[in-house]
């Protein structure tokens, strides 16, 4: 049977939109369920174009309590029977509480080559630091930021004249080719790593 995947976003979702896409045919998993923490995420209105079940959870109520909104996200993914989930640019740090029961179960993709640049602002601190090349990594998500088993990364070369958008945009190209491969992968039961170019 399919793997029933959620799909956390926060924003565009071009990421999302990418996983949507490549789950069809004999693919092992479909998407299930579409969750932003932002009701004017792009990606919510074209997930509901879909027909795919989408919920938002704003986080502003919850200022100061992230297990009450973690909590809140539990009770909206519940009725879906949801086997994996994909951060997919969701902007909220998910707390131990929520990430242990899903742990093995949860990816995030991060823009850098990780363990470089957990965190914020990877492309300007990737520039400011003389790097050749940068990526991105799609890892399994564990209690610490950004850490956790890699699945699977995509290298770009760093160009003459970029800035943080040029480079940004270079990695997202290969965002959206890395993560659905390793996806496929993962749902499957296989955890080897996916390494690209
Ligand atoms: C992507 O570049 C993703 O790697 C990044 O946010 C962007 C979301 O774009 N994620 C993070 O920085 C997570 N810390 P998208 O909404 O178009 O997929």
């Amino acid at each position: 049977m399919s793997k029933r995947v959620a799909i956390f976003i926060s924003g565009g979702g071009s990421n999302m939109r990418a996983l949507v896409a490549s789950m069809t045919g004999e693919h092992p998993a479909r998407p299930a369920l579409v969750i932003s923490n932002n009701a004017d995420a792009g990606g919510i209105a074209w997930a509901r174009a879909q027909g795919i079940a989408t919920e938002v959870v704003d986080h502003r109520p919850f200022k100061g309590d992230r297990t009450a909104f973690e909590s809140e996200i539990a009770a909206r993914l519940a009725p879906h029977a949801i086997d994996l989930i994909c951060l997919a640019g969701f902007m909220r740090v998910l707390t131990a509480g929520f990430v242990t029961p899903w742990q093995g179960r949860m990816l995030n993709i991060h823009p850098s080559l990780l363990p470089k640049y957990r965190g914020l602002d990877t492309h300007a601190r990737a520039l400011a630091a003389g790097e050749t090349e940068a990526g991105c990594t799609v890892h399994e998500v564990t209690p610490a930021l950004d850490d956790g088993p890699i699945l699977g990364q995509a290298r770009v070369p760093v160009l003459p004249g970029d800035t943080p958008q040029t480079l940004a945009a270079r990695v997202l190209e290969q965002e959206h080719i890395l993560y659905p491969a390793v996806l496929r992968r993962f749902a499957q039961g296989d955890h080897t790593q996916v390494m690209l170019p």
